[in-house]
């Protein structure tokens, strides 16, 4: 029998390259796996092929947009039973600047406030399987947060900067999540994943020189490896821990926390 049978997982963006990937990588780990999608054709055509990929997979779809506050929680109030791991990846680089109904900056709501969303709805899932483990899949591409103009309302909108800015942000509130709870029965880490190409690597005008499998290694092993039981707060790469310059900036930290908290 697998040694992480019965644990559940939650992956993000599940029918992207990474995230397709991550779910694999957990099936093949005996982990369950929802594979949460916002678009359910893509969602089926994901799990037929990690399962076809993995045939002990244990898979269900789930539907949502995780730019949308209401969809996350409603999601987060449909899984009831264990949550071993969350793992947020969900992402979006558009060349145009956009808004949710809400009127928040797409790229800000998809991939900074997404994660947040995802960590605060499904918290007492987590607490109640403890020892869990969040992962949020970040970048190495990262800079640029301005906390004063985080929807691009100042700024003129340029994809590559937002798309810093928020993988910027993603490591901050890694931190930031990371102090909520004890690390013996949540931790929270970053990664940069791998350069695979992608929907998102095209918008950011790159390509990628490494497999989707390769690229999710890294947040697989975040998600499983007994020897890091218990670290909390990091950010990795190459399933290395990293020094992260923005991990230093206590005060933005706070700001971004609070400012995210707020939506
Ligand atoms: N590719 C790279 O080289 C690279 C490098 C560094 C970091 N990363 C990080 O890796 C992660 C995965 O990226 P990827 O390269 O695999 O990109 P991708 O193939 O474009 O996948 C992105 C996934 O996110 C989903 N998504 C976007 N907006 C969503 C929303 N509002 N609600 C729910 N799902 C949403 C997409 O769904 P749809 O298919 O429906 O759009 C897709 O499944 C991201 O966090 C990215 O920042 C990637």
């Amino acid at each position: 029998m697998s040694e992480e049978q019965g644990r559940v997982a939650v992956v993000t963006g599940a029918n992207g390259a990474i995230g397709r990937a991550i779910c694999q990588g957990l099936a093949e780990r005996g982990f369950d796996v929802v594979m949460a999608c916002r678009n359910p054709e893509r969602a089926r055509q994901a799990a037929g092929e990690v399962q076809k990929a993995v045939a002990s997979a244990r898979l269900r779809t789930e539907i949502v947009d995780v730019s949308r506050k209401a969809e996350v929680f409603a999601f987060a109030g449909r899984c009831t039973g264990r949550l071993d791991v969350l793992v947020n990846n969900a992402a979006i680089a558009p060349r145009q600047r956009g808004e949710t109904p809400e009127g928040i900056e797409l790229e800000f709501a998809t991939n900074v406030l997404g994660y947040a969303w995802m960590m605060r709805a499904f918290a007492e899932a987590l607490l109640a399987s403890a020892p869990a483990r969040v992962v949020n899949v970040a970048s190495y591409w990262a800079g640029d947060l301005d906390l004063d103009d985080l929807q691009f309302k100042q700024r003129d909108y340029n994809n590559d900067t937002a798309y810093r800015q928020s993988k910027q942000a993603d490591r901050m509130l890694t931190v930031a999540f990371a102090r909520r709870w004890p690390p013996a029965e949540i931790t929270v880490n970053a990664c940069h994943p791998g350069d695979a190409h992608s929907t998102l690597s095209h918008s950011l005008g790159y390509g990628g020189h490494e497999t989707p499998e390769q690229a999710a290694d890294t947040p697989v092993w975040l998600a499983t490896d007994p020897s890091i039981a218990g670290l909390t707060g990091k950010y990795f790469a190459s399933r290395r821990q990293q020094s992260c310059e923005f991990a230093k900036n206590e005060k933005a930290i706070a700001r971004l926390d609070e400012i995210c908290a707020g939506f």
